[in-house]
């Protein structure tokens, strides 16, 4: 058996079989301390929420059950009111599930969440808890937002146990709670937004949404350098994990599903940030195309899924003879590794002597192809840049790249055709192979190719 736990840190909750000067987790000092006789935590009725997840106490003598015995209800949902959000959730929230919404601080998780509230507080009763502002500056920012009053409760508080109070006793629907970073449990001696903190908060809030059904977003603060503790340390314990991503600079946010226990993950609503707050951006390809240069060097237009959604996206590369004894390669939006393999690839299948050369490669407008449909149109873009001639701007490519410089099919071929041919391009480059059943809309030319030096010789 194994020995049982006795010390722990108490900045970052680290569980250890011994004392030590340094915490090896956190590398903080002086913080390991050794467990109560119980629990680290100081009111024995508190423990509750060790319950499991279906809400029932442990340790009620139930017994394993058939899987055919298990009485199902169809999960609830409820339209949020956005419908970029909604599909980001896999058509609406389902009642008493537990959103984590992360973000970088300022990207507008605050804002999203009390939009909202707007369509929300029309069937249900809301609590908006925030630990962040001041009631007084929700409702200026409400005003702004233009969000109406009925139905919406808002509550400045960041400790759990007044919160938890609040809610039982206003019962609320839903529960929104900005952000899990400020709220802590009293009981514990760790800093709010520590590990243990953090998770001990959500595991409360957990116990909301499982016991008595209530809904519940948490806003989660994401930092670059990782230093606070944030929704990664969470993703297991929630439903849905939603990431809201974007450039401070630019004006368009993409929100992201990247665990759903509810729906496909992978899935994308994309909004802009107006004066008005966000607005959602039904047609994500126009936006991603707009400003595309015309008749330049070095850039190409692909067609990638995001969940089941194509979107057109623009990859682009410069290529210029290094003065390096190492040639510099830099990549932005498109995985480094396989734009080394695409280069490789294109000089030795493609005849490019591109080795001598530093690449720079970017994906406009902060999306990020992780599909290896792109694979064609970045090696489209790197050979259009080496040889200084353009692609023809109405022309799209798709398809994978091997190492033997194969193109192999991509999945969802229909769709991304139709899309492609409704943002009004009129050729596209597709692999031969495996593209033959592929519904082709009418007037879209495609050309097709079995290897990348086809598809040189086709273009440049
Ligand atoms: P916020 O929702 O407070 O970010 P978070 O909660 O993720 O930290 O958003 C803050 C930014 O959004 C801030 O820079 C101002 C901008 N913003 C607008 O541009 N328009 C608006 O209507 C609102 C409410 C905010
Ligand atoms: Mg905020």
């Amino acid at each position: 058996m194994k020995a049982k736990t006795l010390f722990y840190c108490t900045e970052c909750g680290n569980e250890l079989p011994k004392w030590a000067g340094q915490c090896p987790a956190c590398r903080a000092w002086n913080t390991i301390v050794e467990r109560p006789a119980e629990s680290v935590r100081k009111k024995p009725g508190a423990s509750v929420r060790s319950a499991p997840a279906g809400g029932l106490p442990p340790g009620s003598g139930r017994m394993p059950r058939r899987l055919g015995e298990v009485e199902t209800t169809r999960e609830l949902r409820f339209e949020t009111g956005m419908s970029e959000l909604d599909r980001v959730l896999g058509g609406g929230a389902v009642k008493g599930s537990l959103v984590l919404v992360g973000g970088a601080p300022g990207i507008g998780k605050s804002t999203l969440m009390l939009q909202i509230c707007d369509q929300l507080c029309r069937f249900a009763t809301v609590l908006y808890v925030s630990g962040e502002e001041s009631e007084r500056q929700i409702k200026l920012r409400a005003e702004r937002l233009q969000i109406r009053d009925d139905g919406l409760y808002l509550l400045s508080e960041s400790n759990l146990d007044d919160v938890l109070e609040a809610v039982h006793t206003l019962k609320p629907d839903i529960l929104i709670v900005d952000s899990i970073q400020t709220l802590y449990n009293g009981d514990l001696t760790a800093a709010p937004g520590s590990i243990g903190q953090v998770k001990d908060c959500t595991m409360a809030l957990m116990q909301l949404a499982k016991g008595e059904g209530v809904t519940v977003f948490v806003i989660g603060h994401v930092n670059k350098e990782g230093s606070i503790a944030g929704p990664k340390v969470l993703e297991h314990m929630v439903d849905c994990v939603l990431y809201f991503e974007g450039e401070q600079q630019m004006t368009h946010r993409i929100l992201r599903s990247v665990k759903n226990r509810f729906g496909a993950t992978n899935e994308i609503g994309v909004f802009e940030m107006a004066d008005q707050g966000l607005v959602e951006v039904p047609n994500p390809s126009e936006l991603l195309l707009s400003g595309r240069p015309q008749d330049t060097p070095g850039t190409c237009v692909t067609c990638v899924m995001e969940g089941v959604r194509p979107v057109l996206a623009e990859v682009q590369a410069l290529l210029t003879p290094t003065s390096f004894n190492v040639p510099r390669r830099t990549s932005n939006g498109f995985d480094f590794n396989r734009a080394m393999m695409l280069l490789a690839v294109l000089e030795k299948r493609g005849g490019l002597m591109v080795g001598s050369c530093d690449a720079y490669i970017n994906v406009i407008g902060g999306l990020n192809l992780d599909e290896p449909a792109a694979d064609l149109a970045m090696v489209m873009a790197l050979a259009s840049s080496f040889r200084d001639k353009p692609i023809p701007d109405d022309l799209t490519a798709i398809g994978e790249v091997g190492l033997t410089g194969e193109l192999r099919s991509v999945g969802a071929l229909s769709q991304r055709l139709s899309e492609v041919h409704r943002m009004g391009f009129t050729k596209c480059l597709i692999p031969a192979r495996g593209s033959q059943s592929a519904a082709v809309p009418e007037g879209l030319h495609l050309i097709r190719v079995r290897n990348i030096r086809e598809a040189l010789a086709a273009l440049l």
